[in-house]
């Protein structure tokens, strides 16, 4: 059989009206998840007609995609998890450490040429210690949603000493009852247990968010869970914007509620400028959505994004498909 392939050139979304031109007829399609405007595309247009066996994206999530729409048209999601667990935790790890040690502001206040005007004193850019101490001996991490992400950001916090940890799952998919259990004897914590929001954001040091975006999770981190949340806590948001409520986000860090936000992921991202009242809060650490962008990362995705696509096209087992049954 042959092939027909047909590749956007840029390293960036592709155009509506080029996507309209090229999508007719074609049996699969790969898409990122900044091609926003794909889903409404591709069903909206009859031309994309019967031959559509296979949408497959280059990312682990899927709220670009709208679910129920392939589903009804029996079309395949491919998606690309796994291939991405180790990047993302090594990011939400920095990020921790970045906010709590004050990195993104005083490296602006070296590159400002401000450091004479800033030297060594003993509590000079003090911050929370991630890593447990004499003085904080116990350090609780918290997670929204305890997916595979989470549980590598887990093991990369045990070396720091870490004792508890806490975190919520979604209650229609929650994790296997043992998880608990297996957890502490595998890493030697005191304790790991699955709570309500509110213990959360009372009893963690640092809160990571790893749960999957959409309708289900917005503003779970919101003015009240953010008014909970310990006077030198860490927010770490990598998985999606929506999670976060920015504005009273933005709020809770202006008026000291919490220590500091890292933030790879933003609410109505990219279209987060200077004048976005996150990026004018100095405990607030931003990045442009890079959890996964290490070279390694992004071939291991875009390889399964590819094995996904003849997959579905060729119908034989997709490696990484989406059951879309249990989410729609
Ligand atoms: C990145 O955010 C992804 O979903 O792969
Ligand atoms: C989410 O997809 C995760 O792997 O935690």
């Amino acid at each position: 059989m042959i092939i027909q392939l047909v590749v956007w050139p840029d390293d960036r979304a592709c155009d509506r009206s080029w996507l309209m031109d090229q999508v007719p007829g074609a049996s699969g399609i790969i898409v990122m998840l900044s091609d926003t405007h794909t889903a409404f595309s591709l069903y909206s247009h009859k031309a994309a007609g019967p031959n559509l066996r296979v949408i497959s994206t280059m990312s682990v999530g899927y709220e670009h995609i709208d679910l129920s729409a392939i589903s009804q048209r029996g079309v395949k999601l491919g998606y690309t998890p796994d291939v991405l667990t180790d990047a993302v935790a090594d990011l939400s790890l920095m990020l921790a450490l970045m906010v709590g040690r004050n990195g993104a502001e005083t490296m602006s206040l070296v590159r400002n040429g401000e450091w004479p005007n800033s030297p060594w004193s003993p509590f000079g850019f003090c911050g929370p210690q991630l890593s447990a101490s004499p003085v904080s001996p116990t350090r609780t991490m918290g997670f929204i949603g305890f997916g595979r992400i989470a549980q590598a950001t887990l093991k990369r916090l045990i070396p720091l000493g870490v004792t508890h940890c806490i975190y919520y799952a979604n209650p229609s998919s929650p994790p296997k009852p043992s998880l608990d259990a297996e957890l502490m004897t595998k890493y030697g914590l005191n304790s790991v247990k699955r709570v309500d929001l509110d213990e959360l954001a009372k009893d963690s040091d640092v809160v990571f968010v790893l749960a999957p975006g959409g309708e289900q999770t917005k503003h779970l981190v919101n003015a009240d869970f953010l008014g909970k949340m310990k006077k030198t806590a860490v927010l770490v948001n990598t998985s999606r914007g929506t999670l976060v409520d920015s504005e009273a986000l933005a709020t809770a860090l202006h008026q000291g509620v919490i220590w500091g936000a890292g933030l790879d992921v933003v609410e109505g991202e990219p279209q987060v400028t200077a004048d976005h009242p996150l990026v004018k809060e100095p405990r607030c650490v931003i990045l442009p959505h890079i959890g996964s962008a290490t070279l390694e990362t992004r071939l291991g995705m875009a390889t399964l994004a590819a094995k996904n696509l003849l997959g579905g096209i060729f119908e034989e087992a997709m490696p990484a498909e989406l059951n879309l049954k249990s989410r729609t």
